[in-house]
């Protein structure tokens, strides 16, 4: 498996246009909100995507699925460049590739059961019909941990954690291979959060799922993940199998993220040293010159503001795009 790589992203860029005036619009600054990223996503893993928000996760698995047309660059999806087909020739594709957000109410039609919800897709990439879809619909609601009476049920009617199993099944209801999970369990109540995660855990096994499992904290994404990749103002920073980045963390933001995951050893908790990052992240408007983390850096050289870092390998499967590291 490990070699085997799904979907990659080569040196991908989403730039949004900033415009003022309402007749002729004119083009006053762009949003880089990706710049630059290269990711490989192996066949059969998680890969745990992690930064603070704003800095262009969401955006990063869009163009992933090309429901956002990237500026620039290329997305291989088992070898064939997504960026170069039409909408056309897109639609099959499509099928491999489902979204999982972080709040399914602003994605699940409220006007719509829940056995239509999980039909729709079905209805339109397969011929199923009748009695058939009836029984995949109630056969997918079962998988999910849904009692198959509820088929007849709106969204408002249940929970967070429902909800969140109702998504679940419909973007597995036609058999995807990868599947980019926006945040899903921000949203939910902590008890309910181990439930999803160790559902989609089992999910991955059973149907030989590939995640992007996106998420603004590390702690979130510990227990999912086989690597996990760091993000900063549109770029990755670190990135390394799931025991390195815990343990060997190079990166100043890295080891800032870290230092706010709680250890579950009280003794040692007691002892955990936070660190607080100064400032806020600044403006993909206006990035600074050399490393985007320099404002924020306390190990910063000159360097720093002089050169972008690029990512660098540091261990066996470890990079990291720091010139300190
Ligand atoms: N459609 C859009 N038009 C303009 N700016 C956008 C759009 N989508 C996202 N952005 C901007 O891009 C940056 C990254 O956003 P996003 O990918 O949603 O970050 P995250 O998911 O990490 O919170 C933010 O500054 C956001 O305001
Ligand atoms: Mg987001």
């Amino acid at each position: 498996m490990l070699n085997d790589i799904l979907i990659e992203a080569k040196k991908i860029a989403m730039y949004f246009p900033l415009t003022k005036g309402i007749i002729r619009q004119r083009k006053i600054a762009e949003i880089k909100a990706v710049d630059g990223v290269d990711l490989a996503i192996r066949r059969g893993e998680t890969l745990g995507l992690v930064g603070e928000s704003g800095c262009g996760k969401t955006t990063l698995g869009r163009c992933f699925l090309q429901l956002l047309r990237p500026t620039s660059g290329e997305v291989f999806f088992e070898k064939v460049d997504l960026c170069r087909l039409g909408d056309n020739q897109l639609r099959p594709v499509r099928q491999g590739m489902q979204i999982i957000f972080q709040d399914p109410f602003d994605s699940l039609d409220p006007r719509m059961t829940a056995e239509e919800i999980v039909a729709e897709p079905l209805r339109v990439h397969t011929k199923m019909r009748g009695r058939e879809l009836k029984d995949k619909v109630a056969d997918l609601l079962g998988i999910v941990g849904l009692n198959p009476s509820m088929a007849e049920r709106y969204p408002h009617e249940f929970s967070g954690g429902q909800r969140q199993r109702l998504g679940i099944a419909r973007a597995l209801s036609i058999r995807p291979k990868f599947i980019v999970c926006d945040e899903p369990i921000s949203a939910l109540d902590v008890s309910i959060q181990a439930q999803i995660i160790n559902l989609l855990e089992d999910l991955q096994g059973e149907f030989n799922l590939t995640y992007l499992f996106i998420a603004h904290d590390l702690s979130v994404v510990r227990h999912i993940s086989h690597r996990v990749a760091v993000m900063y103002l549109g770029k990755i920073v670190e990135i390394a199998n799931r025991d390195d980045l815990y343990q060997f963390a190079q990166h100043p933001y890295t080891k800032a993220l870290l230092s706010a995951v709680p250890i579950p050893d009280p003794a040692v908790e007691a002892s955990r040293e936070r660190i607080i990052l100064g400032g806020e992240p600044p403006s993909p408007m206006a990035l600074p010159s050399g490393c985007n983390f320099n404002p924020r850096c306390s190990v910063g050289i000159d360097l720093c503001q002089q050169e972008v870092p690029p990512l660098h390998q540091v261990g066996r499967d470890h990079w990291v795009a720091c010139h300190r590291a």
